[in-house]
């Protein structure tokens, strides 16, 4: 199994870079794959065409409302069938939403479920990847600890840069474990910045294709799956992933 997390500021493509990675592991056949929406804004179900019924957070915090407790005697146990019933189950790939709820406050306890959730859950996939919130907050929280390769999205401003140096900042100090970054660009990524991505320390794969198709499946509420094969954005995200894989 492996992990892959995708991460950078709004808009720069991540959740559309997800669909499309989910798309080239089904192309090329490395399936089971788990989807994870961590994103409170969570739009990666329309992207993938799954329609999903509850989110995470949902499921936790109805089982609080019900004078669930999440402290005491292994809450995990009596929490994680009623996750693990809210998983998406598609044909192709499975999808669990995080839910937005996760934005509010600390809530170190449903935390710590999930942490213990997903990594077991995760075993029963080839590949698990992970659509992450603009924010850095995620990080800090360590919804998950252990990746294989996290793939950070830069736009054309210097603010994606520096996101990004924080970013790494923020994974060295809570020790998220990986095995390696890499940088890739977004459609919206500048080719007179190559030199400037290239030089921030890390593996720069190239950027992603402008497609008029990922703009208009998105507004037509269509799922990236579908993308003709010859996409040039799919086809960005191919060779992205061939260059990692
Ligand atoms: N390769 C692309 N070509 C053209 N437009 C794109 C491309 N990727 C993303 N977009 C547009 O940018 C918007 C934001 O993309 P999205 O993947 O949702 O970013 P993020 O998840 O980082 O916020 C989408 O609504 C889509 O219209
Ligand atoms: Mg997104």
């Amino acid at each position: 199994m492996k992990k892959i997390v995708v991460m950078g500021r709004g808009g720069t493509g991540k959740t559309s870079s997800v669909a499309l990675m989910a798309k080239y592991f089904i192309e090329i056949g490395e399936t089971p794959i788990l989807l994870i929406d961590a994103d409170p804004d969570q739009n990666l179900g329309d992207l993938v065409g799954a329609d999903v019924e509850k989110t995470i957070s949902d499921v936790l915090y109805e089982f609080m409302d019900e004078g669930g407790s999440v402290t005491g005697a292994s809450p995990l146990e009596r929490l994680e069938p009623k996750i693990l019933e809210k998983i998406f189950e598609g044909d192709l790939f499975d999808l669990i939403v995080i839910g937005a709820k996760w934005k509010e406050g600390c809530y170190c306890m449903p935390n710590n479920i999930l942490k213990k959730v997903i990594p077991t859950l995760a075993n029963n996939y080839k590949y698990v990847l992970i659509d992450s919130p603009a924010g850095l907050e995620h990080l800090n929280r360590r919804i998950t600890s252990d990746v294989d390769y996290i793939i950070d999205i830069l736009d054309s401003s210097k603010k994606s840069f520096e996101h990004f140096k924080r970013a790494y900042r923020i994974i060295k100090e809570v020790k998220i474990k990986f095995k390696e970054i890499f940088l890739i660009g977004g459609n919206r990524f500048p080719d007179n910045l190559t030199k400037r991505a290239e030089d921030m320390g890390m593996k720069y794969l190239g950027k992603i294709n402008y497609d008029e198709n990922v703009e208009s499946y998105v507004i037509e509420g269509k799922s990236l799956l579908k993308l003709p094969q010859t996409s040039p954005a799919y086809l960005s995200i191919k060779s992205i992933m061939e260059n990692i894989l």
